[in-house]
């Protein structure tokens, strides 16, 4: 089993990626066998993506390097490293490039979503993004990515692109990528709009939780999150067309591990006012322990920049094997 997956390192890790992802990772590198391997990355080659300053990339790189480790990432278990140390993913994305299609690309939803009206002003880099993710995750033959729901699409992708170079060169070199989707919390929607999804580029930030914000903030933010005027139901099923609500109890379930029956059960009857508080108290309790540790780590720059060097060192390793045959088998002498 090799699991691999990547954050982008630009904003705060917010509640959607810890419980969309960051969890999950932390759960499959705590079960692994000694066969097994993980591999989780900041991709800050993807987030070029976005405009930023020198300096405030640099920062973000760190941050998000010690919002993992205070998220459960061993380091000394798990492959940690920022994308821009390890040369390969741009190199296999650049042979990638010859296999991927402009049709299949033209489908991505992400990448619609983000252009919006203005397609001709975007970057091409966000147009390839989804290839360079490919290219992330062909290196090291992941066969487990735990994602958020909203990477499903660009999972799909890399299997497209894995299939088609196989058959183009014929060889069997890239491994096929399962995506590792969570079943409760695989999309958090925003505390403002419970039909968008919790995000780090939603200029609001009271319709997202992030780890940074201290105990006040999150009781804050989730009493003041966007309900409907009708009392908790007595099964999920009574969630339907409620997406808000909806939202809050699926956070309450990935949260303490009961099922949304369960926690309808519970809170039958009663309203907001009574489910937000006990809400609010769970997030508090689950994301303290990880703020306290992040701001102690993220005092320390050289400790993070050691920590992403040794990590670069071990997948630079993991990813030539299969970067050199890729080369390979498209004939090109290196
Ligand atoms: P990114 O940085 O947008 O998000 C990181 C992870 O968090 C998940 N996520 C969510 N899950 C549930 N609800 C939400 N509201 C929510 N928001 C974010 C995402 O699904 C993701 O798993 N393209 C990727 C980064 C990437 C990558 C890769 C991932 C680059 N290469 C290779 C896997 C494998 C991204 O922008 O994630």
């Amino acid at each position: 089993m090799r699991v691999l997956s990547g954050i982008q390192p630009t904003g705060n890790l917010h509640l959607g990626n810890y419980l969309g992802a960051i969890r999950n990772w932390v759960r499959m590198q705590d079960e692994m066998d000694s066969e097994s391997q993980c591999f989780f990355f900041l991709a800050d080659m993807h987030s070029i993506t976005v405009h930023e300053g020198r300096e405030q990339r640099i920062r973000n790189v760190r941050d998000m390097a010690a919002a993992l480790v205070a998220a459960g990432i061993d380091p000394d278990r798990s492959v940690l490293f920022n994308q821009a140390r390890v040369p390969a993913h741009a190199e296999l994305c650049w042979l990638l490039n010859g296999t991927a299609r402009i049709g299949w690309l033209n489908r991505m939803t992400q990448f619609k979503d983000k252009v919006g009206k203005d397609r001709e002003g975007a970057s091409i880099g966000l147009f390839v993004y989804p290839v360079l993710q490919a290219a992330d995750i062909l290196l090291y033959n992941a066969t487990h990515v735990p994602v958020g729901e909203d990477q499903k699409q660009h999972l799909e992708l890399a299997r497209d692109i894995a299939t088609k170079f196989n058959t183009d060169f014929g060889v069997d070199l890239f491994t096929m990528p399962a995506p590792i989707i969570p079943k409760e919390s695989a999309r958090i929607m925003s505390l403002r709009d419970g039909t968008a999804k919790m995000s780090k580029s939603d200029p609001s930030d009271m319709s997202r939780i992030n780890l940074t914000d201290d105990d006040d903030a999150i009781m804050q933010k989730v009493k003041k999150a966007k309900t409907d005027p009708e009392p908790l139901p007595e099964t999920a099923e009574g969630l339907a067309g409620r997406a808000e609500a909806s939202n809050l109890v699926g956070i309450f379930a990935t949260l303490s591990g009961a099922t949304p029956d369960a926690i309808c059960a519970d809170f039958a009857g009663k309203g907001f006012g009574a489910f937000k508080p006990a809400l609010g108290e769970l997030l508090v309790e689950t994301l303290r322990p990880i703020r306290e540790r992040f701001l102690q780590l993220r005092t320390d720059d050289a400790a993070l920049d050691a920590i992403l060097d040794k990590g670069a060192a071990k997948a630079a390793s993991a990813a030539e094997p299969t970067l050199r045959a890729a080369y390979d088998a498209m004939g090109l002498m290196r």
